[in-house]
């Protein structure tokens, strides 16, 4: 029996998958990532391993062939494949729930942290020869004590509000689409998104982007907030108007935000969000450690071939 052809979308895939498939499957390819390389290669495989920023539309499917049932895509975040044409077509898709969660609440937290006590800022004043130490001199906010709005309870959310536990915070909140059982189980109490920004010193999105999160927090949004509030996003860029979110922070209207992921990404090096003291960034590396990488690239090798052999994936999204 002839061995199943999987598309390779990106040459940088941790070695372990190419190792796992490469022992059942013929392998093809790509010098790199981009939509038009994958767009050359795809035609006639059985499965794809997607492992790139670029859209997963009916073109691709498309030009794949009616026999691709099977994809992985090495990511938790599924906002830029279209999931419902591959529901419609009956293909299955797998993601990497339960591998990242850790590394991508370490950064959140690292975020909070440094966007609370002005990293950047600090870092700018040293650069430019203005340490100028006084008592009130580059005061930043205390977690200790605080309350922590956790935008979005899944796995990410919860690891969030577990690491924060041990930093004696007052009160959790969060928000989402309904109250949970891991939430009261976390002590955290159940609000609307009004409520949560209007009463927390820290808010962390860590919710997924659908038409639904889409610009969710928007200039409205960010006037309701604390002039003490810290912002923190991890989940995806579109989820903030990033205008909106330049304005708050220039006009002061939160203390700071910090950001692992924008629109668009890569950021141009003289974007204005570069430019903002109060603002600490990321180049979206949430999950970026070895031994997560590592785990993505081999959950998602397991699920194709769960896929591929008509087992039911060990992530499956569709
Ligand atoms: C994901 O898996 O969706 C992350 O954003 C990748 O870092």
């Amino acid at each position: 029996m002839s061995r199943p052809k999987i598309l390779m979308t990106n040459p940088s895939i941790p070695k372990i998958a190419f190792d796992i498939l490469g022992l059942k499957c013929e392998l093809i390819h790509t010098k790199d990532d981009k939509r038009e390389t994958i767009l050359e290669k795809v035609a006639g495989v059985d499965a794809i391993f997607w492992a790139t920023k670029e859209n997963l539309d009916k073109e691709v499917l498309d030009l794949a062939g009616p026999q691709m049932k099977t994809i992985g895509t090495m990511s938790v975040g599924v906002n830029n494949i279209d999931v419902e044409e591959l529901k419609k077509r009956g293909i299955k898709l797998g993601n990497t729930r339960g591998v990242l969660f850790d590394a991508v609440a370490d950064v959140a937290v690292l975020l909070a942290l440094a966007a609370a006590r002005r990293l950047r800022e600090g870092r700018m004043k040293i650069e430019q020869n203005q340490w100028t130490p006084g008592l009130g001199w580059m005061l930043g906010q205390d977690v200790v004590g605080s309350t922590i709005g956790i935008v979005g309870l899944g796995e990410i959310g919860q690891t969030v509000l577990k690491r924060f536990k041990s930093f004696n915070v007052a009160k959790f909140l969060y928000t989402g689409h309904r109250e949970s059982q891991q939430g009261k189980e976390l002590g955290g109490n159940f609000v609307s998104l009004e409520t949560l920004v209007k009463e927390s010193d820290f808010i962390i999105v860590c919710v997924p982007l659908t038409s639904e999160t889409k610009s969710m927090f928007n200039d409205n949004i960010f006037s309701k907030m604390k002039s003490t509030a810290v912002f923190v996003n991890v989940s995806r860029g579109e989820v903030v108007d990033q205008d909106a979110l330049i304005r708050a922070l220039k006009d002061n209207k939160i203390f700071a935000a910090g950001l692992d992921v924008t629109t668009p990404e890569p950021l141009p090096p003289d974007h204005e969000l570069l430019k903002l003291p109060n603002l600490v960034l990321l180049p979206h590396l949430g999950s970026a450690t070895t031994n997560t990488r590592n785990a993505m690239a081999e959950l998602t090798a397991q699920n194709i071939l769960r896929g591929l052999g008509g087992e039911e994936m060990f992530s499956p999204v569709c």
